[in-house]
């Protein structure tokens, strides 16, 4: 077998012989969280979006996240390493060693970054949908954490229905996510997802099709929806994820649904753009010009570097996009019936003016 290096507690070691407390928390009751990330030709993607959520998802818990150049080392370190170019990058952050209990130690946490190599996702997969509710009140909705039993189980559901993939709703029988993606609905021009209040996680790759939505004249919305909205009215449907990047749903296996097209039209042009986006670093072109409108620098005379690249690549719409403004989409997941930790996090920060 070919060495895996991680980073394990500040230092890269070989992982056949790394070594986690039979006492770390993480590995008893699940008491941490994480981030996958997605390296595309060496460099780690949506650095900056995955960060921001790592250290929410902590601060969820209670837990501190390592700071970001100790972070982004250890990645680099694990790349090089490993010499990948092509991989899922995965950084842990547990509640350390502890008692056997439920309650956390003293220790400092532990942290591991760990990598593999990885090949892009199948365009389209057919979904189940969950028997068991996502419960969109419980302490670590939409948080990134290592307690993913529920996601094992459903997703082991999902394989014996014949899909990749199983979809929960939430107690209130609404669209929520899967067990490692968001969902979209797709009616026309209209391209809808659940909202932070569903109790699903905010992925960084909902975020970005949110965001390339009005760029290619589509009309994006973050809105509550029954669960049966996944097919009634439905043209297409489709999940996003770090590694499933735009995936075309073909069928809801449970409800015997079929789609008429997937990829149908409108996912077609998302996933394209979506790869275009990926095509660039996104950390030092996109995301400089959304801190831009972020803090409210007038957008007179000049476009966006997201908008020009679209331009430039020729999947610009003409439509959404106003007067040398990035389209604005409301991404604060704002709930205020989310109980104790704020949900809303940087991942959302762009507000309607
Ligand atoms: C429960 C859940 N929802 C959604 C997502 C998609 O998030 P992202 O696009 O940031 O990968 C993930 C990712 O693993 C997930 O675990």
């Amino acid at each position: 077998m070919t060495t895996n290096f991680v980073w394990l507690d500040g230092q890269l070691v070989d992982g056949e012989t790394a070594r986690v407390s039979p006492f770390d928390h993480g590995l008893l009751v699940g008491d941490g969280v994480f981030e996958t990330l997605r390296v595309y030709g060496g460099r780690p993607f949506a650095w900056r979006r995955h960060l921001e959520r790592l250290v929410h998802s902590a601060s969820g818990l209670g837990l501190v996240a390592p700071g970001h150049d100790e972070l982004r080392g250890a990645c680099e370190a694990v790349l090089e390493a490993n010499a990948l170019t092509e991989a899922r990058l995965r950084i842990t952050v547990t509640g350390g060693v502890a008692p056997l209990g439920s309650e956390r130690g003293d220790h400092s946490p532990t942290v591991l970054v760990a990598a593999a190599a990885v090949t892009p996702a199948p365009d389209v997969t057919a979904v189940a949908i969950s028997p068991w509710p996502r419960n969109e009140r419980g302490a670590t909705a939409g948080l990134k954490t290592t307690s993913y039993a529920e996601n094992v189980r459903a997703l082991a559901y999902a394989r014996v229905q014949g899909a990749t993939e199983a979809v929960f709703e939430n107690t209130r029988h609404e669209l929520c996510e899967a067990t490692g993606s968001n969902v979209f609905v797709v009616t026309g021009d209209v391209v809808r997802t659940p909202p932070a209040s569903s109790g699903c996680l905010l992925g960084v790759t909902r975020a970005l099709v949110l965001e390339l939505c009005p760029t290619l004249g589509l009309a994006a919305e973050e809105v509550e929806l029954p669960i049966g909205a996944l097919v009634d009215g439905a043209d297409e449907a489709f999940l996003t994820s770090t590694v499933r990047e735009v995936q075309a749903i073909t069928a809801v296996t449970d409800w015997n649904h079929r789609y008429t097209e997937a990829p149908g039209p409108v996912t077609r042009r998302l996933a394209t753009a979506f790869t275009a986006l990926v095509a660039r670093d996104i950390d030092e072109g996109c995301d400089q010009a959304l801190a831009q409108v972020e803090v409210g620098e007038p957008q007179v005379d000049r476009d966006p570097p997201l908008l020009l690249f679209f331009q430039a690549v020729g999947i610009y719409a003409g439509q959404g996009a106003h007067e040398g403004a990035l389209p604005v989409v409301d991404m604060t997941g704002r709930a205020d019936d989310q109980g104790a930790h704020d949900r809303p996090h940087a991942l959302g920060r762009r507000r309607t003016a």
